[in-house]
């Protein structure tokens, strides 16, 4: 029955009719009555009637006038007066919104703004609380609204929650796969604005592939260093006392936050590998860990100086000297490298000075009238035969034999032996070369060891070696390798070697 049936006619306008009261219908399990109130109620109404009529919508849902209603029940009467409010096209939407949410196809965006329009509607139908307001009499609770969801509150009110991400935004987003993920579409709308719009833009122009590395580089957006920034950096703080063998961790540094818009660039980040190992698979680029660059930076280099690195790959190193007010010059002969890096390297260091070149970092073709240019190097130079190839340019060291290879190393050290300033002993000034280097292993031939080899090359150039670092590598291949490692007669090589040559 419906108040039309009672009626007999529709009408818009609000009015009193008598109800029967077994009509009355409640919606939602509302607060239990107060039994007292209701008898001390009855007792007034059989003296002097019922002063305010109930309130009740067109499909004679109670609104309003729970304890009159119970006291109307108590007495035994079969009728109450009720203002009838006309909630037809509410009703209609609330069945509308309802079915909706039924669909299994609804993101969760969609879900989430059916759920907000229909408390909107609750709230107009005078059901539901409004916000803002203290007091719920006879209102529908949180609770209530996640029992019908089968949800408890807090996933109701996480199921709600991207509503709140700004309107263009959950425009772009409606129907797309990242939508489908509710606890990333809750975190998008925890960010500001800014952020969110910066985010959406990465997801949906295809420069970022998944949700995750949108947020990171979406919401580091706003760090950005400008002149103002300043150099707060306590050695002793953040190293302790640097020993010569050291374990360095892509740990959470800010930094490493920077690094990765490079690192995990989806088109920098992954390498082709063909190899009897790899198949056709694609592997990741190694990347230096963030706060070893850090070390090598601040610990040798110079404050302010302008320091080179020859294979910059995704120029940690790079970052390390721009974050430590360093100037920085990079090379790599592997374009995307170069044309990612000077986009963040701009985006994030406006007012550094930094220069990067595509070109062969054995050459310097771009500082050939320079010398006594530089105040420092430090450099993690690829391995050879293949053992992590970069690109498919004739340059790439990592293409080369170990002959050929070691041939354009000493190129490298001849043009940074002019480069570099000249250190002096007596006043404790020293411009660094530091090169990052470890071993290759070639069957019955043993090893090669980089740094032997290297320092071979360097002295021959006129370098002197004046420190070692050795830093502990955390590879799994241990565990992997060790019965061959043990048929063999050799241990796992976990280590590098970072040594420092200087010019006197
Ligand atoms: C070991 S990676 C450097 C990794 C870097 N430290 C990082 O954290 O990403 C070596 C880099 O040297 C580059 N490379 C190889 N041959 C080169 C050459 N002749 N000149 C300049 N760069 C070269 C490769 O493209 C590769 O990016």
């Amino acid at each position: 029955m419906t108040i039309a049936d009672i009626q007999g006619s529709t009408s818009s306008e609000d009015s009193i009719v008598q109800v029967p009261i077994d009509k009355i219908k409640i919606r939602y399990r509302l607060r239990t009555p107060k039994q007292e109130k209701i008898e001390e109620l009855a007792e007034s109404i059989k003296t002097l009637g019922l002063l305010n009529p109930i309130t009740v919508d067109n499909e004679l849902y109670l609104i309003a006038g729970f304890h009159r209603l119970n006291a109307y029940k108590l007495l035994g009467y079969k009728a109450i007066p009720s203002i009838v409010k006309d909630y037809s096209h509410l009703h209609s939407l609330l069945g509308e919104i309802d079915e909706n949410l039924k669909r299994a196809s609804l993101s969760h965006i969609e879900i989430a703004e059916h759920m907000v329009k229909r408390e909107e509607v609750l709230e107009k139908m005078g059901l539901r609380m409004i916000s803002g307001f203290n007091s719920n009499k006879g209102l529908i609770s949180t609770q209530a609204l996640a029992d019908e969801f089968n949800l408890s509150k807090r996933q109701y009110r996480m199921k709600k929650q991207p509503a709140s991400i700004v309107d263009d935004v959950r425009d772009d987003l409606r129907h797309t796969k990242w939508s489908d993920v509710l606890m990333d579409m809750v975190k998008l709308s925890q960010q500001t604005p800014e952020v969110q719009r910066k985010i959406s833009q990465l997801l949906i122009t295809g420069k970022c592939s998944t949700f995750k590395r949108a947020f990171v580089e979406g919401s580091i957006q706003v760090m950005r260093r400008t002149k103002d920034y300043k150099i707060d950096f306590d050695m002793k703080a953040r190293w302790g006392t640097p020993h010569s063998i050291h374990r360095f961790t892509k740990s959470k540094i800010e930094l490493q936050e920077i690094c990765n818009l490079v690192a995990k660039d989806e088109d920098v980040a992954w390498v082709k590998r063909d190899g009897l190992h790899f198949g056709e698979t694609t592997i990741p680029v190694y990347g230096m860990a963030a706060d070893h660059a850090e070390f090598l930076v601040t610990y040798y280099t110079p404050e302010g100086g302008r320091i080179l690195d020859p294979f910059m790959g995704r120029a940690t190193n790079g970052f390390a000297c721009l974050e430590h007010g360093r100037e920085f010059i990079g090379y790599d002969v592997f374009d995307k490298n170069v044309n990612r890096t000077q986009q963040v390297m701009d985006e994030y260091y406006p007012d550094s000075k930094f220069q990067l070149f595509h070109s062969d970092g054995t050459e310097l073709a771009e500082l050939k009238d320079k010398s006594e240019y530089l105040d420092g190097v430090v450099a993690d130079p690829p391995y050879f035969l293949k053992a992590e190839k970069y690109s498919k340019d004739e340059r790439d060291l990592s293409s080369m034999s170990h002959e050929e290879y070691m041939e354009r190393i000493k190129s490298c050290f001849t043009e940074l032996y002019r480069l570099i300033k000249t250190s002096k002993f007596d006043e404790k000034i020293f411009y660094p070369v530091i090169f990052k280097v470890s071993h290759q292993r070639r069957g019955t031939q043993g090893i090669i060891d980089m740094d032997m080899e290297f320092q071979r090359v360097a002295q021959e150039c006129g370098f002197v070696t004046w420190d070692k670092l050795f830093n502990k590598l955390h590879s799994p291949w241990g565990t992997v390798n060790w019965e061959r490692n043990y048929m063999n007669k050799y241990v796992q090589k976990n280590y590098e070697v970072n040594i420092t040559f200087i010019k006197f």
